[in-house]
């Protein structure tokens, strides 16, 4: 069990934000599989003042759904301030500020991973979602913005001060985005020096590298992201492992078929046939990546337009006998997104 702020949380392994990809179908796969706690991907403040259709899709949720968490993006106090006003009419449990996000048009900005570089900016803005929020406030942090600006301490003792009940810190920089080592030094400092709990992300694969994170930095939970692309198993794996040192069996091509199914269905009932089949198409990608004689079966998963061209790509995929190779590798993990 694990607690932020008044909120407690059954396991330590928490569904990370991903931009495009954790809507309503891929949180309520991975809870299947033992998945507690599952974000929402970041949220423009400005387009929420917006009230885009999208937004509003976004924020979708059901009581399976729970407990459930919603991040923000920003870095202008008004528009913070108008966003919290909106997102407050919302259902969710935590509310997480975004000071992580390295793309190119979000730290132009000043905003995301932006904000590293100025703890006395991402304080105000803290403060004013703590001022506003309903729910515990965490934030989400990166190492740093580049190797000489190693930032993660500083910002956290910032966060801990507005008053958020959590930091969660991506132990690379913005200059890294998403490759290169991941600075567990980083994230163990911030540890040391925080009395809020704090949340490891970065290369949560497996089970044993969900262990190394553990030892390395002594977090209080970790964020399960790319180790959760077609694998929602991830999660059984890991609850397993810490609770028995014992590794469930890797599902073979019938019960990956059977999730990939219900998963196409799922963006369906959420997207429509025709948005749901093109947004399933990177998960078929993803089900099947590492896995021997089924580049065909991407290609023609690439192609489908309909269900029924899904469907009869996946009861394909079900008659292959996979040879499960264990978890995919490290460096498969890594090259999966982004491109
Ligand atoms: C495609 C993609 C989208 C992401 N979107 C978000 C996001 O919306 N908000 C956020 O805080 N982090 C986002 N992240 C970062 C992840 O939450 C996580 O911190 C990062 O991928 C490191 O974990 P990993 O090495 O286990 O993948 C994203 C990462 C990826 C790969």
């Amino acid at each position: 069990m694990f607690k932020i702020g008044t909120l407690k949380i059954a396991s330590r392994f928490i569904l990370a934000p991903l931009a495009s990809i954790s809507d309503l179908p891929f949180r309520l796969l991975n809870r299947r599989f033992g998945c507690d706690f599952a974000f929402v991907e970041m949220i423009n403040a400005r387009c929420l003042g917006y009230k885009s259709a999208k937004t509003r899709q976004l924020l979708t949720t059901t009581a399976e759904d729970r407990p459930l968490g919603v991040q923000l993006l920003g870095c202008e106090e008004t528009f913070v301030e108008r966003a919290m006003d909106i997102i407050t009419r919302y259902r969710f449990d935590i509310l997480d500020f975004n000071a992580a996000c390295p793309e190119r048009k979000v730290v132009r900005r000043g905003e995301g991973a932006a904000l590293m570089k100025d703890p006395a900016k991402l304080k105000k803005l803290l403060s004013i979602v703590v001022k506003h929020s309903p729910v515990p406030v965490t934030v989400k942090l990166r190492a740093g913005w580049d190797a000489r600006t190693l930032t993660a301490r500083e910002c956290a003792l910032a966060a801990e001060d507005a008053g958020v009940q959590a930091v969660c810190v991506h132990g690379r920089t913005q200059n890294q985005h998403y490759a290169g080592t991941v600075n567990y030094e980083s994230i163990a400092q911030v540890k040391k020096s925080l009395h809020i709990p704090v949340i490891g992300s970065g290369d949560v694969f497996s089970a044993s590298l969900a262990r190394k994170m553990f030892d390395q930095t002594g977090c209080d939970a970790v964020l399960v992201a790319r180790g959760a692309l077609g694998n929602p198993w991830i999660f059984q794996e890991l609850k397993s492992f810490f609770a028995t040192e014992q590794l469930p069996a890797r599902p073979g091509s019938a019960e990956i078929a059977e999730m990939m199914l219900r998963h196409l269905d799922l963006c369906i009932e959420y997207h429509g046939e025709r948005v749901g089949v093109v947004v399933f198409r990177k998960f078929f990608i993803w089900y099947t990546w590492g896995l021997a004689s089924t580049r065909h079966l991407r290609e023609a998963g690439t192609r489908s337009r309909t269900r029924e061209d899904m469907v009869r790509v996946i009861e394909e995929f079900k008659l292959l006998k996979i040879e499960r190779q264990g978890m995919r590798s490290h460096n498969e993990r890594l090259s999966i997104l982004p491109a």
